[in-house]
């Protein structure tokens, strides 16, 4: 699975893997594909530093990269605190109501929640490229908007590519306007925050808009034969995000969570603005039914909603109550039903191709066979 991108970055398939987990990162990349760690749970820059060392220590010299998040709409100049006073009572007791109900203890005294707005934030952002520049990346992405101009020269001046996510054909000439190398065109039916426009409709318009510029194309890819629709769609690769949140080497913290992800259907996700404000696409769950409950307060914009739940949902994790437990993933949850290694979703991902390529082939006539 080789396309001019993957042999510029130097992988054998073009094959991206966005993930929160350094050792999934690494797998995928020493498997042959391009390991793209997840940086928005970093907020102290000496946890990414360990963590990128790690990689260093076992990805055997292949290359890899760092998504931030750096949304468009900046919320600098703006601490918690002040976000935090914005967020309406009403909010806060629906939150503690809907705990209660499901007999949700509280954190021990003293206990942080382990999941911040800062993230999110641009100067937070920063720091982790100030971390992360010390080490060979060779790919930069953003998930929520192109980077700051600044950002785009640095890594440039680095040898590093950048990439951005789009949800659509405008979002993606924003981003080639801005000066970016790669665009993710991003469907509707993948995990995480989504737009409204379906892979199949995306990606050949995704590509048309920003020609000549690499595409990737990402949303419900988990299979060969997709991989090889996404390539017959104009992409230049592939960029999965799901699958491997139920590989051996994915840290979820909480067998009960990869249970329900190995259970559920591809009708089992829910784009909801419950986790962030803005809408994600994630595991439904009756933590997701009660924010999209119309009897009830409703979700609040980012970033205050994310601070609003940031407690509840450590909470939630912490105690694993199922019926609330979640995890942003895409349709193709419904493909994810064994445990397996990253090494194994690579030979299953390569042998599908091949057999689609083939099977396009003898349809086309092309084959001999
Ligand atoms: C658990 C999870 C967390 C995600 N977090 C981010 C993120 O922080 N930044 C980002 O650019 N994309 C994020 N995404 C989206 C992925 O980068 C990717 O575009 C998406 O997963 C592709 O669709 P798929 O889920 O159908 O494979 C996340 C996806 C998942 C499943």
């Amino acid at each position: 699975m080789q396309t001019e991108l993957s042999k510029k970055l130097g992988v054998e398939h073009a094959v991206f893997g966005f993930t929160p987990f350094p050792a999934v990162a690494a797998a995928i990349s020493r498997a042959g594909g391009f390991g793209v760690l997840g940086a928005v749970r970093y907020t102290a820059p000496d946890d990414l530093k360990r963590d990128l060392d790690w990689i260093e220590a076992h990805v055997d010299g292949q290359p890899y990269g760092l998504d931030v998040v750096m949304p468009a709409k900046k919320v600098e100049g703006v601490s918690e605190a002040d976000v935090e006073a914005m967020i309406p009572e009403g909010h806060r007791q629906f939150v503690k109501d809907t705990l209660a109900k499901h007999g949700v203890p509280e954190l021990a005294e003293g206990e942080a929640s382990g999941w911040r707005i800062t993230g999110w934030m641009e100067q937070v952002a920063r720091t982790q490229l100030d971390v992360a520049f010390d080490y060979p990346i060779k790919l930069l992405a953003n998930a929520l908007g192109s980077p700051p101009a600044d950002v785009i020269a640095r890594a440039h001046d680095r040898g590093v590519l950048v990439a951005a996510l789009a949800g659509s054909a405008r979002h993606a000439r924003k981003h080639s306007e801005a000066g970016i190398d790669i665009v993710v065109a991003q469907g509707y039916e993948a995990g995480g925050h989504t737009g409204e426009i379906a892979s199949m409709v995306l990606t050949p318009e995704v590509v048309d808009a920003v020609d000549p510029l690499p595409v990737l194309a990402a949303g419900g890819i988990g299979s060969g034969r997709q991989v090889a629709a996404a390539l017959a769609l104009g992409a230049q690769g592939v960029w999965l995000g799901s699958i491997w949140l139920t590989t051996t080497e994915a840290d979820m913290h909480s067998p009960a969570l990869t249970r329900k992800l190995l259970a559920a259907g591809s009708g089992d996700t829910v784009r909801s603005r419950a986790l962030t404000g803005k809408p994600a696409r994630q595991l439904r769950t009756e933590w997701t039914d009660a924010w999209d409950d119309p009897e009830g307060p409703g979700t609040l914009p980012m970033p205050l909603q994310g601070l609003l739940v940031a407690e509840a949902v450590s909470r939630i994790q912490k105690y694993k109550v199922e019926p609330l437990l979640g995890t942003p993933v895409g349709q193709i949850v419904g493909r994810m039903t064994s445990e397996r290694s990253v090494q194994a979703v690579f030979d299953d991902l390569t042998r599908g191709f091949e057999q689609a390529v083939d099977r396009i082939n003898r349809i086309a006539g092309r084959s001999g066979q």
